[in-house]
């Protein structure tokens, strides 16, 4: 059965076409590029979770776009309150920009239920997830809010100062205030002044790399 990587996520899917979207990060069958057949007698010219296997020749486009496979960066479970409402989303986007100010900005896709809470709020919470959060990572990744309550059976959450439910099972917490967002297409980059922080747990956080390649 054929297999088509998606260019932005690195999700792999299998069957005779892509998909019509991505559903880790919600772009459209034109990102999907389809994987050559495994062959052993060659060196592996393709990136796995993060890594740099071998530096293949390719053309212009190509290289572009598999160039952002070198890109590290940690797994969150970014979440947030509205109108009485809970709902959480895995995101690998999430990063500091400035200490002074404490500021962090996140890629969310418009389509996304955490899209909308954030929006109509005006605030996010951050999970650091720690290596072994890949349960959170499925549960908060893998389905929207609109059609499942992602918090339910869920005991070990609190809630921030902002009113932003937490886990209680990662490395660290934070909440943000929205002060900027830039329209990126699909996405909006949410860019946040961190209002609390919290540390939990001792331990090494999840990296995007580490969860792709131990999932
Ligand atoms: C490992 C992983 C990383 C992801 N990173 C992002 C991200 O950075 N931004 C984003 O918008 N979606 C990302 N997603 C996809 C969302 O988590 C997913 O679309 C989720 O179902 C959205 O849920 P919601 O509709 O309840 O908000 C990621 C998913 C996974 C599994």
């Amino acid at each position: 059965m054929p297999k088509w990587r998606c260019l932005v996520c690195g999700y792999i899917h299998e069957g005779e076409n892509p998909p019509e979207v991505c559903p880790l990060c919600g772009v459209g069958a034109e990102e999907f590029e389809k994987m050559e057949e495994e062959d052993n007698s060659q060196p592996k010219e393709t990136v796995v979770a993060g890594k740099i296997e071998a530096a293949p020749s390719m053309d212009k486009e190509s290289a572009l776009k598999h160039s952002l496979f070198a890109i590290s960066y940690g797994l969150f479970i970014v979440t947030a309150h509205a109108d009485g409402v809970d709902n959480g989303q895995c995101a690998n986007t999430c990063f500091q920009i400035t200490s002074e100010p404490p500021q962090i900005a996140i890629g969310i896709n418009k389509n996304n239920y955490t899209h909308q809470l954030i929006t109509k709020s005006g605030k996010f919470g951050v999970s650091v997830l720690n290596q072994q959060g890949h349960d959170y990572a499925r549960r908060f990744g893998y389905s929207s809010g609109r059609d499942v309550n992602k918090f339910e059976g869920l005991d070990n959450v609190h809630r921030g100062e902002l009113g932003i439910l937490l886990l209680d099972d990662c490395l660290t917490t934070m909440e943000a205030e929205v002060v900027g967002t830039l329209d990126a297409g699909t996405h909006t980059l949410f860019l946040g002044e961190v209002k609390n922080g919290e540390v939990l747990q001792k331990g090494e956080p999840m990296t995007y790399a580490y969860f792709r390649a131990t999932r």
